[in-house]
Formats: C-alpha cells, structure tokens, sequence
C-alpha cells in the first residue's frame, strides 16, 4: 500500500523534526524536505495531501531569507503555516509583517475562536501556545481571518476556510502548547482528509515487499552492533530475505554484562546466517598502552572495520550491504546549502575491502521511536527494542586510561550492579542513561581491619530529551546508598563510589 502523504517544507526551523515526528504520531506519513527542493510543479504532480510551512530563523523582509513561489497556495492543498511559515504565508498573499512591540518568548496565554476547524469545541477559551518570534503578522491578507490572539498579537493564528489555508504565530508541535498535538490532528484529518494509515504493521508489511523487490535472489550483508537500529534492520531483512542475510556481529569485549550473549541469543533462532566473532583479544591488543579518548574511538572504529572485512571476505561477493540510517541522520535543514547526507555509523566508516553492489537502507526514513515499534513490531525482544543508548566505542571510553581486562572486569560488575539497582527501584524509568565510569584514580580504605588501596567507580545518571544538554538525575539517596554498598562490597577493586553531579554542558555524559 501506500500512504497519504504530508510535505513539511523546512525554512530551517529549530523544531522541523518534532513537526514531522507529531505529525507520524498521528499516524500521518510526511517527509521533510528543504525550501529550495520544492517546486509547484513537483507538488502538481505528486499532490501531498497536505504541506506544513516550518518556522525559520529570519524576517520575511530580510531579501536572504527563504521565500515561496505564491503559486503553491494554488494547487488546492491545504497549507499550515507555522511562526515563519506563518508569516510567510501573511505577506506573500499579500498581509502585512510587523516587529512586533514586543517579542513573544516562550509559554504565551492565547485566545481561540472556536469556530476553527483547528481548535474545537472541546478547547477552552484561551491555553498556553509556545511562542518564539519578533516579527509578527500584523494584518492579515484578503479573504482571511484572525482566529486566535494574545496580549501582543493581533493575529496568533489565521485561516482562510475555503482555500484550505492556516495558519499559526505559536508552535502547536511544541509539548507546551496545549492541545497542541490536538490541533495538528485535526489539520491533518478534518482539513487534510488524512485518515491515519501510517502504521507499523503496515510499514512493515511496505517495507518486506520492497526490500524482497529490490533484493530478488540476491545476498544481504550486515553489521550487527546489537544497538537498537542494526537489531531492528536485521530482524526486518530477516524477515523480507532469510537466509540470504549474513549478519556479523562483532563482539569487541567492551559490551557490558552478558550483553553480547544477549544479542546472540535475540538472533540464534532466526532463519538467518548469523556470526558472532568474538574479537576481544583483537581489540585490546590494538588498545594496548593507549590511553587518550580520541585515539580509543579512532582505533576501535578502524579494527571493526578491519574485523568485519575479515569475516565478509569468508563471504565472498555480496549483492547488498545494509546500513542502519535512520531519518534525523539523513534531514537536511532547509537553511543548510550543503547537500550531505550523513551515513550513519555505530563504531567506524564504511568497509572498503567488502565486495558489494549496492548500499540498502530500509530505515532511512523512520525516527528512533518509530525503529522501536517496528522492533516490537517484528518481535525483537524488550531489552533489545528498549536498549539504552550506548557508544559504539562501549566500555573501552568507560574506563579512564589505559584498558585491560581485568578493569572492564571491575567496570562490568559495577556498572550491572548499579543498573540493577535502579531498574529495580523503578528509578530508572525516569532516568534516559546511566551507567558507571572506572575512574583511573586509587585511594585508601579500610576493609576490615585490613587497609586497601583499590579504584574509584563514579556513577552517571542523566537526564535529557536531545543529549545535547543534560542534567544529571536526582537519584534518592537510599538507591544511591544500596549501589555503593552492593558495588563496594560485590566488586573487589573497588573501595570508593563517587555520584557525578554536574551537568552537561560543562561536562559531556560519558567521561571520555
Ligand atoms: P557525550 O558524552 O558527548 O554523549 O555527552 C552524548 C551521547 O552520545 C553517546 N556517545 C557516543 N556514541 N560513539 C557513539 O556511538 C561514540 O564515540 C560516542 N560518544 C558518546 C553518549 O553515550 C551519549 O548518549
């Protein structure tokens, strides 16, 4: 099947994602694609059923800035505009574009009329939107009407019913706008006529026919890191092309707790050719004597590289080697000139020496929380769709200095006894990483009557919505205390627990 389809054209918003990702949340296909990718003709021919206009970081009056050929307002679909895209809409049909007397910043009380299709009859009068904007719409243009205002703006939000045109000054697509997600729902239903046909069952149902079209009779090579996205590719090859699907999974001994056994045992059952290379001797020989950051990650990606060439050429030619990029890694914004799109990688680059045709990427347009359902989807296990993020490089960054088994040892029992902890607490479930560091650091202690001299673990526990920023997670103080007694008292080598209490930034979240 295919799917009704939304085009969200990109101004260069800082929110362009978020509008794409509500709108799939109300079960809407849509694709975000630059300004200067769009033409009427284009839309002519393959109508979406709707276009949302982003917000932008310039003044419409600013010549530099993103404009639209006015003959899109045209075709019959229905436009909403959103802050720039708002006020984009407003002056090239003809309405006038202020400064503002004063820039609205933030939660903004509004005013709603209700008889727009947007609002509703559930909506109270007046709700917090999200506003960010110094120019405002200040007339609105011919056959239009203003149908939501605040203290600074006479126009928050606009519409003309019969061209199927919208518009708001606010970020309905912004968690702090109430009814928000609400409004976007009914743009997308009531105006668009969008009836909500973008699934998970059904995508996966589009994407196995497509990979097996695309695929026919030939091979399939893949690397599998265990992290959420190439467990979830492999499951949805697995399903399109069985056995035609070589899997590698290099396990370089820097995963934590029983976590490479857990990802075998996710995969064993499949129909699928799956190899586990167990590199750890490999890896920490490359690692030897090295203790700076930068140079961890640099050879750590380069023998993952080298490791999994080696087992592909068992192989022999491949037909296609799948790669696990997902949407955000492949959005352009629309105020970027540069055309790059970005390949995703868990731990290195792209192999050189493996013999292969074509590159497959069947979840280039998926975001992480929709590769997740297609994981549940598929039948992955929880603790592989839920998987907290984890750095390609593993352990290895997680130890401060130079790596050797016995401290990722230590690390490993640490850090399982503290997630333990918190899973159990029911802690976790608010916290978005965490994990413990070995600090390179020794100090004294007493155990016993005997004096030690072992290493300080440090705990992280962060929470964040980008991993951007960070704040570190107010963890109660009983579940920080049973982890250190549990970790100093389980784990020898250890004597100290220290709680990492600062933020990000200045800190970064892991410690390498
Ligand atoms: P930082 O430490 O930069 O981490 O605040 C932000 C997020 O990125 C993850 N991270 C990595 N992921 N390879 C990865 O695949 C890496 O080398 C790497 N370094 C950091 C980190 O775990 C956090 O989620």
């Amino acid at each position: 099947m295919s799917y009704q389809k939304i085009t969200v054209i990109d101004f260069g918003g800082q929110y362009n994602q978020l509008i794409a990702r509500r709108v799939r949340e109300c079960g809407v296909y849509c694709e975000v694609v630059p300004y200067r990718k769009i033409t009427v003709d284009g839309l002519k021919k393959e109508p979406p059923a709707g276009i949302i206009f982003t917000g932008g970081p310039n003044s419409v009056y600013l010549e530099t800035s993103p404009h639209i050929d006015p003959e899109i307002f045209e075709i019959g679909v229905p436009v909403l505009g959103i802050c720039y895209g708002a006020q984009l809409m407003a002056y090239t049909l003809g309405g006038r574009v202020s400064t503002a007397p004063t820039s609205e910043y933030g939660k903004t009380e509004t005013f709603y009329d209700k008889k727009c299709v947007l609002f509703g009859d559930e909506m109270p009068d007046s709700a917090v939107s999200w506003m960010s904007h110094t120019d405002y719409i200040s007339e609105v243009p011919e056959g239009f009407e203003a149908v939501a205002h605040t203290a600074v703006s006479p126009v928050a939000a606009m519409q003309n019913v019969r061209r199927k045109l919208y518009a708001t000054q606010f970020h309905p697509e912004v968690n702090h706008t109430e009814f928000g997600l609400k409004m976007l729902d009914s743009f997308l239903k009531n105006v668009c006529g969008c009836t909500g046909d973008w699934t998970m069952e059904s995508y996966a149902e589009t994407a196995i026919r497509e990979i097996r079209e695309r695929v026919g009779g030939g091979k399939v090579l893949l690397a599998l890191s265990g992290g959420v996205d190439s467990s979830v590719l492999a499951a949805l090859l697995a399903k399109a092309v069985g056995s035609r699907l070589t899997a590698i999974f290099v396990d370089h001994g820097f995963m934590r707790k029983n976590e490479g056994d857990e990802v075998e045992a996710a995969f064993r059952g499949w129909d699928i050719n799956f190899v586990r290379v167990n590199a750890a001797a490999r890896f920490l020989n490359k690692l030897e004597g090295i203790s700076d950051p930068e140079t961890k990650r640099k050879r750590i990606g380069e023998e993952f590289i080298n490791v999994f060439e080696d087992e592909a050429k068992k192989i022999g030619r491949v037909d296609f080697l799948a790669q696990g990029t997902i949407y955000p890694d492949i959005i352009e914004s629309g105020a970027g000139d540069a055309a790059v799109i970005k390949s995703h990688h868990n731990v290195g680059g792209l192999p050189e020496h493996v013999d292969f045709k074509e590159i497959i990427e069947p979840l280039r347009m998926l975001f992480k929380d929709e590769v997740r359902a297609l994981g549940t989807t598929l039948g992955l296990p929880e603790n592989i769709v839920w998987r907290p993020p984890f750095p390609g490089p593993g352990l290895a960054i997680r130890i401060i200095g130079e790596i050797t088994v016995e401290k990722l040892e230590i690390l490993r029992d640490a850090d399982a006894i503290f997630r333990e902890e918190l899973e159990k607490s029911g802690v976790a479930r608010g916290i978005n990483q965490y994990f413990a560091v070995l600090t390179n650091m020794r100090s004294v202690g007493v155990m016993g009557d005997f004096r030690t001299y072992d290493y300080t673990v440090a705990l992280r526990a962060v929470t964040t919505t980008d991993f951007m920023t960070a704040d570190f997670a107010k963890i109660p103080y009983d579940v920080l205390e049973r982890a250190a007694a549990r970790i100093v008292g389980e784990v020898r080598g250890i004597n100290r627990v220290v709680y990492d209490v600062t933020t990000k930034p200045p800190a970064t979240i892991e410690w390498e």
